[in-house]
């Protein structure tokens, strides 16, 4: 049974296995990622019909450009081709596509086909599908503190202006909420540096299964466990 505070608004999914997923089948790590594609479809439409308001998909780590230059070349082409295959339905389905992360480190292809399905689905109500891109958690609090820093220099803001609530307007989606629910596939029991600022109070859910075997019964299996915990952020919980 859910408890009051435990409603789930925002979800971050960090999908790990593709590799592992691949070898075990005696494929290219490329097929991993490939086949990553079905289980963000089933996400996406899972967390949009249960009413799940923000959805972030942790596809590609500030970290991630060390990889080799064929993957990450793959791993591009795969968002633009994501985008093209999926955007119609999105689209129709309410989605309002958005990202978070350095934008502007990705190559021009695959960032003209994301601001187009992030200008095409602008306007949506439905589920905010949030792709963190060329992402870490640690340069987005870096920039966010530059930020503050140019202000202070400009002379808007003090040092006494500086606050939790200052921080978190200047991360790089200052509306969305801090995620509730953390689920991380594949076995590992790590950040890996996604949404280290927003995720102070997030419920976390590990299991062993690999992104491209995820599906919506598992997603079913993370929001039942989430519904059961009763969170305190910090306080005592009226115990
Ligand atoms: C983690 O698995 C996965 C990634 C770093 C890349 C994620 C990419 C996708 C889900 C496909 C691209 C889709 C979009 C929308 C951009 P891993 O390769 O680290 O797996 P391993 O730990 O088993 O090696």
């Amino acid at each position: 049974m859910r408890s009051d505070n435990s409603q789930l608004t925002h979800v971050g999914i960090i999908m790990d296995g593709n590799g592992r997923w691949a070898r075990s089948r005696g494929l290219p790590r490329i097929d991993g990622h490939k086949a990553a594609e079905k289980s963000i479809h089933e996400a996406v439409e899972y967390c949009g019909e249960i009413g799940v308001e923000y959805l972030t998909l942790f596809a590609f780590s500030t970290e991630n450009w060390k990889r080799p230059k064929a993957e990450v070349s793959f791993i591009m082409f795969l968002l633009s081709r994501f985008i093209k295959n999926n955007i119609d339905n999105l689209d129709n389905k309410d989605v309002k596509i958005r990202a978070t992360g350095r934008l502007d480190d990705l190559p021009a292809k695959p960032r003209a086909d994301l601001d187009a399905a992030i200008t095409r689905t602008e306007s949506n109500q439905g589920l905010n599908l949030i792709l963190a891109l060329s992402y870490g958690g640690r340069a987005e609090i870096v920039d966010a503190v530059k930020r503050i820093a140019d202000d202070i220099k400009a002379g808007s803001k003090s040092m006494m202006d500086i606050s939790e609530k200052s921080i978190s307007s200047r991360m790089y989606l200052p509306d969305v909420p801090d995620p509730d629910l953390i689920i991380r596939t594949s076995g590992e029991k790590r950040f890996s540096n996604f949404l280290l600022w927003e995720s102070a109070y997030s419920e976390l859910y590990f299991t062993n299964t690999l992104w491209p075997d995820f599906r919506r019964k598992h997603l079913q299996e993370a929001f039942a466990d989430y519904g059961s915990r009763r969170r305190r952020f910090g306080d005592i919980g009226g115990n």
